[in-house]
């Protein structure tokens, strides 16, 4: 094993942002929907606003790092071993079978994560941001008066940003979880805070799985 410093200190930045813009986010849009009640009404709408502006600045800097950096490269989807990890997940896990693919800086996701990252991304993402935008056309124009930008009608936004919300807690739920099934239970924790996680050397993965784990 050997000490790898994997996530650069804007790739934490970003990653801990996010998760409290999204954790906050999720508190307060819940309450507008009438789930929970932790701010009243008026106060989660202003907060939501707030956190909603915060999320699409914090996106575009993530999306002028990953082109810049090559990072994107890291989500591209890759079927090899897409099964085993599944099976891994599924049964191995319980059974203390050994990991199926090996992470390493040029590789940091398994094949299911790149899928799901990829999914939230190109689809569950731009679905948040593009209904809530226009939430937002829908309700400031009224205020405003200014008619013309009005968007028909709210129900199919509303459908679409709280669909989107439900994914965002199923994948909040099962992202705790398999953060604790590294190395070990911590070990993913301490990588996303530190930057550093051990990782078996590149001789030791190409040995075993006799593949080149570049991309
Ligand atoms: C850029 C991202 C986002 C924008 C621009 C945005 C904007 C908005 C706006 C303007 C509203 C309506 C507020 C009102 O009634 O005045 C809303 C509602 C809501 N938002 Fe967001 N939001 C975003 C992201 C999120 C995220 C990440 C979540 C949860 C994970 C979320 C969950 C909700 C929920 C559950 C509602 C209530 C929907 C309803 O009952 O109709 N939003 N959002």
């Amino acid at each position: 094993m050997k000490k790898v410093f994997i996530y650069r200190s804007f790739e934490r930045f970003w990653h801990w942002a996010q998760a409290v813009l999204i954790f906050f986010l999720m508190l307060s849009g819940f309450e507008i929907h009438g789930t929970v009640s932790f701010f009243g009404f008026e106060n989660a709408v202003k907060y939501h606003n707030v956190a909603a502006w915060a999320f699409m600045i914090l996106i575009v800097f993530a999306v002028f790092w990953h082109f810049t950096t090559g990072e994107w490269k890291q989500y591209v989807p890759s079927f090899q071993n897409l099964k085993a990890q599944l099976d891994f997940y599924l049964f191995g896990i319980f059974r203390n079978a050994p990991h199926p693919t090996k992470k390493t800086v040029l590789s940091k996701l398994n094949p299911l994560q790149r899928l799901t990252y990829l999914g939230l991304k190109v689809l569950v993402i731009p679905i948040m941001v593009i209904s809530g935008i226009l939430y937002m056309l829908y309700r400031y124009p009224q205020k405003d008066g200014i008619i013309a930008l009005n968007v028909d009608g709210l129900e199919l936004i509303a459908i679409l940003h709280t669909i989107g919300a439900l994914m965002l807690v199923a994948f909040v739920v099962v992202h705790v979880y398999l953060m604790t099934t590294g190395h070990t239970a911590l070990s993913n924790l301490q990588a996303m805070l530190t930057g550093y996680e051990e990782l078996e050397d590149d001789e030791t993965v190409a040995k075993k799985t006799n593949t080149v784990t570049s991309i």
